[in-house]
């Protein structure tokens, strides 16, 4: 068994300010990775720029990356970054503009090389990466994920390399401009990570831990974010601080587990629908979750997930979930190619512990 988490991770309100010594020892010059309008909003991209400031600190920002980020703008920002000689980056943002930040502080690095590289394995120099994250779901703050969408193939998919950011500044304050359905999104994709990293080839009894934490987490906050879907209106005026705090150490928890075990079935079929029809990344994964526990074989791993987060069943999961979520309707084509897609994808299928065939994937959609 191992355990490998190498990112030194802070999580405290005024986070960014309270370690800005920590940040900026990770170079002369920053470039700054982030989308155009929430980081702004919620008061992070501030944050940082004030910290380096203060530690004099010089800074360059790329305020382009978009929902489901591209290779296209990944190499933008590496020709802004190679121009301003930057020598670390910082993500700030969702899911989006951290994945992001990795990939370009990659290509930064290796400036003779092209894009072609994210996807081969080979041994590559990275510059130093920070994140701090303003959504509770994708953990990249620590994970060594990077997930790009390839136009070609019309889909995503993680990049070859790992890259561990060297420092994750986290604050719940971020979360609190956040709509209703982008909170229960990004929560269900943590969700989805802790789950699908319990129920996985690579589940050891030390990266178990972390899964076991964020369901128990989630089990905390899970009527509460009910309630708010319910009643509607901004989190903000719902939920309490203690649960944007719980909602960021799930998320962080969860990519702590995932970052051991990687993800399953849920996420490789999620990638397409996501492609396709635009359906943001944790309510494309939610759709499968049901079915990947109600086929899933190990029945007893089933039981204790589904009791550390307080469900009875299945059945009872399901219906949370469809409230929470709302159901989304796949078309035939569109889930045929999923289908045969994932049958393909021998990376996500290995990290699922028994056989898998077509027939069970298709009972798969809700
Ligand atoms: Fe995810």
């Amino acid at each position: 068994m191992q355990i490998y988490m190498p990112t030194n991770v802070y999580s405290e309100n005024n986070c960014v300010m309270n370690h800005s010594k920590e940040l900026a020892v990770l170079g002369s010059k920053a470039l700054l990775v982030t989308g155009r309008h929430s980081s702004q909003a919620n008061g992070s991209l501030e944050d940082v720029k004030h910290a380096l400031q203060e530690e004099g600190t010089a800074y360059v920002i790329f305020d382009k990356i978009e929902e489901n980020p591209s290779i296209e703008t990944v190499m933008q920002a590496r020709e802004l970054g190679i121009q301003e000689n930057v020598d670390f980056v910082v993500g700030i943002g969702g899911g989006s503009p951290m994945d992001a930040a990795k990939a370009i502080a990659l290509m930064i690095a290796n400036p003779r090389e092209d894009e072609r590289i994210l996807y081969e394995a080979c041994e590559l120099g990275c510059l130093p990466v920070a994140e701090v994250p303003t959504t509770a779901g994708t953990g990249s703050e620590v994970t060594p994920y990077a997930i790009l969408t390839i136009h070609a193939r019309r889909t995503k998919q993680s990049i070859s390399h790992r890259i561990y950011p060297a420092l994750a500044l986290i604050d719940s304050r971020y979360l609190k401009t956040e709509s209703l359905n982008t909170l229960i999104n990004t929560t269900v994709d943590a969700l989805a990570h802790l789950i699908e990293s319990y129920l996985n080839t690579n589940a050891n009894s030390y990266n178990r831990m972390y899964s076991e934490k964020g369901l128990r987490l989630f089990a905390e906050i899970k009527d509460d974010l009910l309630q708010c879907r319910r009643f509607g209106g901004e989190p903000k005026q719902t939920l309490s601080d203690d649960v944007f705090d719980q909602l960021m150490q799930m998320s962080a928890t969860a990519g702590m587990a995932i970052t051991h075990t990687s993800t399953s079935l849920p996420h490789g079929l999620s990638y397409p629908v996501t492609y396709e029809m635009g359906v943001p990344h944790g309510k494309a994964v939610g759709i499968f979750l049901p079915g990947f526990l109600k086929f899933y074989q190990g029945k007893e791993d089933v039981r204790l997930a589904l009791g550390q987060m307080c469900f009875a069943g299945v059945q009872d999961f399901t219906e949370y979930l469809d409230e929470l979520l709302g159901k989304v309707e796949i078309s035939d084509d569109l889930w045929k190619k999923d289908v045969e897609m994932i049958m393909g994808n021998q990376a996500k299928l290995k990290n699922y512990p028994f056989a898998m065939d077509e027939e069970t994937l298709y009972k798969f959609r809700r």
